[in-house]
Formats: structure tokens, C-alpha cells, sequence
């Protein structure tokens, strides 16, 4: 199993109730699931600690056999520059790095950047144009996907995505979903998407619902 989420349970500090309660799934090499939930319901606390972002008061998450519950923040973000990318909801992009350089940033950090890789990421996502312009200078929905390609490119074991497609119209949205299913398929990565859209959880392997702080299976 790529990833197992045992038992997870979280407070924020300072929190009254529980975030996560008890939280337990797994994903496979491969497998595509999406997370839904209500605006609060805890998908992005969820997200950052598969990223290893975040600690869990409790329980346990292994990705590859490893708990990575428990890595220093040096080796955390390691393992972000290598196997895991992680799309924010509030992007995190370099502001003083051009679009060329933050699509390249975390792939070069870590030795895993491939220029034709990244120039096809880069014109699918339809950023060829905008390269050597700054975050300040391209429009919120070209943030997001410029913030989508530098996941991409590093061709990630686990694609961590939080809502990637919330600030784009439809057809950059299905765009942006065949990219990362493609990547799925290609690679054997797997996805882990937060979507608050339907039709998007539809199209993924396996839909999880959280809600009370719980995890539930949703057939689709
Ligand atoms: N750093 C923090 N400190 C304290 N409370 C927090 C912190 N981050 C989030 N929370 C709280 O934890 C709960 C879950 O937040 P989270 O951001 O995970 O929700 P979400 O499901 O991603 O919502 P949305 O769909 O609006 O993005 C919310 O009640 C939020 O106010
Ligand atoms: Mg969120």
C-alpha cells in the first residue's frame, strides 16, 4: 500500500473540538480518490498532514512503509521535494520567482527535474505563454495552475491536490483533471484530490466523504 492513514485524530492548537476523529483509509499505487466534505469539515488539516505538514495528536500515516508522523522538519520536506507534491488551496506560490522558475522549484530541489516534461506540463496547463511573468502579474486561475504544474513536474509517487480546479471555468478545470488522471495512468502515482464538485468525484476511482471529523466511503 502507498499510503495507510491509522487511526488519526487532531485538535488545532488552541481548538475546542477534534478535527479528525479516528480517521483510518488507505490509497493504492495508482488509485485516484477524492475527498469531499463541508467548508470547515477538516479536508485541508486531512491534506496537510499526509503531507507531513502537520503532526497528528494521534494515530499513524505510512507512505511507502514509513511513518511519516514523525520526521524531522528536514527530512518532511525531503520527502516533499521528492515523492509527495502537494497543491495548496492558497497555491504558496515564490512571488519573486518568475512562472518559469516556480513550475521548476521543487522538481530542481529535488534532482528530479526533467526539461520536457516540464515544457509539456507547462503548455498543457496552457502557461507557455505566460513563463517569464510573476505571480503578481497572471490572474488567479493562472496562479492555480502554475501552482498545478510545479506538482506535476516533479512526477510525484503521491499528488496532493486541494482543491485544484475551485478558481478555474469548466474547461480548464476538465483539463486540469485529465492532466493529473493522466499522470495516474502514466506513472502509477496516485491522486488525492479535494473537490467540493460532484462531477469531479465522480470521474475519480474512489470518493471519500468526511464529515463529524470521520471518514466515510461514498459510492459513486
Ligand atoms: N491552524 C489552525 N488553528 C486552529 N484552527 C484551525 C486551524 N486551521 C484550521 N482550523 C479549523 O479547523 C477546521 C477545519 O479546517 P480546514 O481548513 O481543514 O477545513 P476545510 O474542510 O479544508 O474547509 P474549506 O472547504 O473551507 O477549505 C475549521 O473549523 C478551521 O477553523
Ligand atoms: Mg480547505
Amino acid at each position: 500500500m502507498l499510503l495507510t492513514v491509522k487511526g488519526v485524530t487532531h485538535r488545532h492548537p488552541g481548538g475546542t473540538r477534534d478535527v479528525l476523529r479516528d480517521v483510518s483509509f488507505e490509497v493504492a499505487r495508482g488509485e485516484s480518490v477524492a475527498l469531499t466534505g463541508e467548508s470547515g469539515s477538516g479536508k485541508s488539516t486531512l491534506l496537510h498532514m499526509l503531507a507531513a505538514l502537520d503532526h497528528p495528536l494521534r494515530g499513524c500515516i505510512e507512505f511507502g512503509g514509513q511513518d511519516i508522523t514523525a520526521l524531522s522538519d528536514k527530512a518532511a520536506s525531503q520527502l516533499r521535494r521528492s515523492h509527495i507534491a502537494l497543491v495548496f488551496q492558497q497555491f504558496n506560490l515564490v512571488p519573486a520567482l518568475s512562472v518559469a522558475d516556480n513550475i521548476a522549484l521543487h522538481a530542481k530541489l529535488g534532482q528530479r527535474f526533467d526539461a520536457s516534461w516540464t515544457e509539456e506540463v507547462t503548455a498543457r496547463l496552457g502557461l507557455s505563454e505566460l513563463v517569464g511573468r510573476y505571480p503578481e502579474q497572471i490572474s488567479g486561475g493562472q496562479q492555480q495552475r502554475v501552482a498545478i504544474a510545479r506538482a506535476l513536474a516533479l512526477r510525484p509517487d503521491l499528488l496532493l491536490a486541494d482543491e485544484p480546479t475551485g478558481n478555474l471555468d469548466e474547461t480548464a478545470s476538465a483539463e486540469v483533471l485529465r492532466l493529473m488522471l493522466d499522470l495516474v495512468q502514466d506513472t502509477g502515482c496516485a491522486l488525492f484530490l479535494v473537490t467540493h464538485s460532484a462531477a469531479i468525484a465522480a470521474r475519480c476511482a474512489s470518493h471519500l466523504h468526511l464529515s463529524g471529523g470521520q471518514v466515510r466511503v461514498q459510492s459513486t
